[in-house]
């Protein structure tokens, strides 16, 4: 499974007890490939954050297995996953998660200051100048627009060459113009660097960004499209939308 950098396996997430249960994930099996772009999609409520934290480890199983390349994260002690996901898993949340104090490429390289590694400096040349920030770098998070503020919660994330990334609704407060300058560099971090990236959306034009599309419909897997176009994506959203709404 070299080319694997995810994968759910007969995952299941059950949360409450008998009186509130909620089936979050019913038997989920995916596969998300190295160094490609894969968008989740599906209606409110069908399970998308939950995949994506259990994939990334945030959140645990009910059943099934759930890997980051080869390592079964179920298997894993809360230390091994703990260094695991620093390591080997990046995250960009939808509030960009910045510490205001500190300058962006402070924030960019935290993560690592934090777990004592040096920044490999050609590597966060590359990343910098992708995101086109290099004249912000001394800015702090205020001084920055909101599409400034993802693209270097996005470089932080691309910095310590995770395996693979996850995204939740990244472009989900910006306007058209910001949110398609971080989809932009998503899709470029893919295509040029060689990341994987794993991102949730609403939006059919950011779904088109992806190389894959997966469809969640009440935690499970619906549909599954390959080099979608807005319409396409648009199109399949309407017609699972219309067959929720009528079961
Ligand atoms: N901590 C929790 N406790 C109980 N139920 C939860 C919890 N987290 C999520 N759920 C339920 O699990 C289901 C899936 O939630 P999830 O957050 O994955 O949906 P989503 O597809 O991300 O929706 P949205 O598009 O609204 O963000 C929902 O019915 C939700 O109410
Ligand atoms: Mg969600």
């Amino acid at each position: 499974m070299a080319d694997t950098a995810a994968r759910a396996d007969h995952l299941s997430k059950v949360y409450g007890d008998a009186a509130t249960r909620v089936v979050a994930l019913d038997d989920v099996s995916v596969s998300l490939d190295r160094g490609r772009f894969t968008a989740i999609m599906g209606p409110s409520g069908s399970g998308k954050s939950t995949l994506m934290h259990c994939l990334a480890g945030l959140d645990g199983a009910t059943s099934g297995a759930v890997y980051i390349g080869d390592t079964d994260l179920t298997r894993l002690k809360d230390k091994e996953l703990t260094r695991l996901r620093r390591d080997q898993v990046g995250f960009i949340f939808q509030a960009f998660n910045l510490l205001p104090t500190l300058t962006a490429l402070e924030n960019i390289t935290l993560p690592m200051d934090i777990a004592g590694r040096r920044p490999d400096q050609k590597w966060l040349d590359t990343v910098i100048d992708t995101i086109g920030l290099r004249d912000r770098l001394g800015h702090r998070p205020s001084e920055l627009s909101g599409g400034q503020q993802q693209r270097v919660a996005c470089a932080r994330a691309l910095a310590s060459q995770p395996q693979v990334i996850f995204a939740d609704e990244p472009t989900g407060n910006l306007d058209s113009r910001a949110g398609s300058q971080v989809l932009g560099f998503l899709r470029d971090s893919v295509r040029d660097l060689g990341q994987t990236v794993v991102m949730v959306t609403h939006d059919a034009n950011a779904a088109s960004y992806a190389d894959r599309v997966v469809f969640l419909g009440d935690g499970r897997i619906v549909d599954d499209m390959a080099d979608p176009t807005a319409d396409l994506v648009f199109d399949r959203m309407r017609r699972l939308d219309a067959a929720g709404g009528a079961a």
